[in-house]
């Protein structure tokens, strides 16, 4: 039996934190597919091309099975369409357990044949998010511990010349 996940996320952008979660399940699936949601009402600060991108070139050493897609719409869809029978997301913290469980049910409640299965972060990388990450560059803190090489690059790069609100 050929097992494939899904690990959907915003990935504005890809951190070590994802980037960890998505080495573990790469070893545990037989095909992981790492999904970009493409949401018209957020405004991020890189496109879904870009973060696409990003993650393929952040990603390149796991292996050819695990592969990079954008998304809209529901996640357990996207999972469908990509033959998935599991959902990956990663926790750093019990903080984040209240919103992953109420979308694990949600998700189980809208297609009982697709489980989500969680992978704890690396301690070393509990602390890392995008946002947080984001606010470091812009006030010019070095993000090379947070951040995979090609996404700090380009972090770094877009927030150049920004003023620092
Ligand atoms: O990286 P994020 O922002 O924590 O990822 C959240 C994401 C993309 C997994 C979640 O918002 C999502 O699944 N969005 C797609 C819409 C959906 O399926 N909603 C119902 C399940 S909560």
């Amino acid at each position: 039996m050929t097992r494939v996940a899904v690990f959907p996320g915003s990935f504005d952008p890809m951190t070590n934190a994802h980037l960890d979660v998505a080495r573990r399940a790469s070893g545990l699936f037989d095909r992981l597919v790492i999904g970009v949601l493409n949401n018209p009402k957020k405004q991020p600060l890189f496109d879904t091309d870009e973060r696409v991108d990003l993650i393929r070139r952040s990603v390149a050493d796991l292996g050819e099975h695990v592969t990079v897609d954008a998304f809209d719409g529901l996640t357990v869809d996207f999972a469908q369409r990509h033959g998935a029978g599991f959902i990956v997301r990663g926790l750093r913290a019990v903080s984040d357990f209240e919103a992953e469980l109420q979308m694990a049910l949600t998700n189980r409640k809208l297609a009982p044949g697709v489980d989500t299965t969680f992978l704890m972060t690396a301690l070393e990388y509990g602390y890392v998010s995008s946002s947080l990450a984001k606010e470091v560059a812009q006030f010019g803190g070095d993000v090379g511990p947070m951040l995979p090489e090609p996404v700090a690059e380009a972090l770094t790069e877009r927030l150049r010349g920004k003023p620092r609100v």
